[in-house]
């Protein structure tokens, strides 16, 4: 994805033609055909210069037969419980917060899951049946500083999951990590073991990646500030965000919603933000997370705050019994997030 073109592979050409029809059709716009498309397409080419699309600028969509296959010889058992859209959110969660590492010269692999709440990878372990969950007690004091993690270290299980994430990953940083695995693994296991998938994945409001994701860095924040313009004296704003040292990534959410900022944190030197504010915005992301719920605590927070939306909307923070209602559950949103209090080395 280096290519001077990036930016336009991101938003073009990446955009295979089938996953461009299939989600216009689904949004109800821009339903021309495909033929028309085309046309269109290699105009822009024309017109850019541009001789030829190399196959790795192309998105591949999501595709867990190899991982399915793998499962069944590890487990002897077929992995029906883990539907689609179970391991995408997964993927969504591990490109977050996980830790592919290969160490040791590349003679060892290791996958780190590191969360404040150990009820998420007790969660994962059990669905994917690898791994152990190991508790980092803080010290009395620090109590509230502990932290866990779903550790996997042995190959055959590393292994599983080179077969999920391969061609299924969307993030640049994440893909070269996982091609590291991959030629540890081919060492180990035999050369033509696993075949590395360079390309990345096509990821759209009609999946759960997002979800995931979220649950890994996402954030609903409400704000309630003293303004004596309005009534009752005081101003809700609500913000949807995502963190990430990775701006190309936010930038691509932030095309997927349609709506939104990516910026810069400020005081700090390569951390980026992406924030949704607005009451029309926030309904974007509110559908978003009906279809595609949240597995951490988080979606606790998403409620309440889907709470406060809609109270908003139908003006009861205009009473005052409607604003001590919003300011009981403001308190209560974000208290045990992972993104206020983050814990240990997710990302090596
Ligand atoms: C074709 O491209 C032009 C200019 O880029 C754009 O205005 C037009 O809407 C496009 N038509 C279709 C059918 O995509
Ligand atoms: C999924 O991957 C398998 C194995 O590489 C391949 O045979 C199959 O055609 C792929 N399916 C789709 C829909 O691309
Ligand atoms: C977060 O960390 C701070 C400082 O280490 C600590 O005082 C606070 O209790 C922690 N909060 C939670 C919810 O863990
Ligand atoms: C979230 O809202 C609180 C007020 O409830 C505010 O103090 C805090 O700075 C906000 N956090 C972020 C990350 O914007
Ligand atoms: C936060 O975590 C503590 C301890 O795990 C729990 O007792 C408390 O109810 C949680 N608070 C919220 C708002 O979820």
């Amino acid at each position: 994805m280096a290519s001077p073109y990036s930016n336009i592979s991101v938003y073009f050409f990446a955009i295979c033609l089938d996953s461009f029809m299939l989600i216009s059709t689904l949004n109800g716009k821009n339903l021309i055909s495909t033929t028309q498309w085309a046309n269109n397409l290699s105009l822009y080419f024309l017109e850019n210069k541009i001789q030829s699309v190399s196959e790795t600028t192309c998105e591949t969509s999501f595709n867990f037969s190899l991982f399915r296959i793998y499962y069944y010889k590890l487990f002897n058992s077929n992995s029906e419980h883990l539907s689609d859209n179970w391991l995408i959110w997964f993927i969504g969660f591990v490109e977050g917060d996980g830790a592919i590492q290969t160490y040791d010269n590349g003679n060892r692999v290791r996958f780190v899951l590191t969360q404040k709440e150990s009820a998420i990878l007790y969660f994962i372990h059990n669905k994917l049946n690898i791994g152990i969950v190991k508790h980092f007690p803080q010290g009395k004091s620090g109590k509230n500083n502990d932290f866990y993690r779903l550790i996997v270290d042995n190959p055959s299980q590393i292994l599983l999951l080179a077969f999920l994430f391969n061609g299924n990953l969307a993030m640049d940083h994440r893909i070269k990590q996982l091609s590291l695995w991959i030629q540890s693994l081919n060492m180990r296991f035999g050369d033509n073991t696993i075949t590395f998938l360079n390309n990345p994945v096509f990821i759209s409001l009609q999946d759960a990646w997002l979800s995931g994701f979220t649950d890994a860095e996402g954030c609903f924040n409400v704000s309630i500030t003293s303004n004596s313009r309005y009534k009752l004296g005081h101003v809700i704003k609500m913000r949807f965000l995502l963190n990430q040292k990775d701006s190309i990534i936010l930038a691509k959410i932030r095309d997927l919603f349609n709506t939104g900022k990516v910026n810069i944190r400020s005081g700090t030197t390569g951390v980026f933000r992406y924030t949704v504010t607005g009451y029309k915005s926030i309904n974007t992301i509110k559908n978003y997370f009906e279809m595609f719920p949240l597995y951490t605590k988080k979606a606790d927070s998403l409620k309440k705050w889907c709470i406060i939306h809609d109270m908003v909307i139908n003006k009861i923070h205009l009473t005052k019994e409607g604003l001590a209602k919003i300011r009981m559950l403001q308190k209560q949103i974000n208290v045990n997030n992972s993104i206020t209090n983050k814990t240990g080395v997710s990302n090596p």
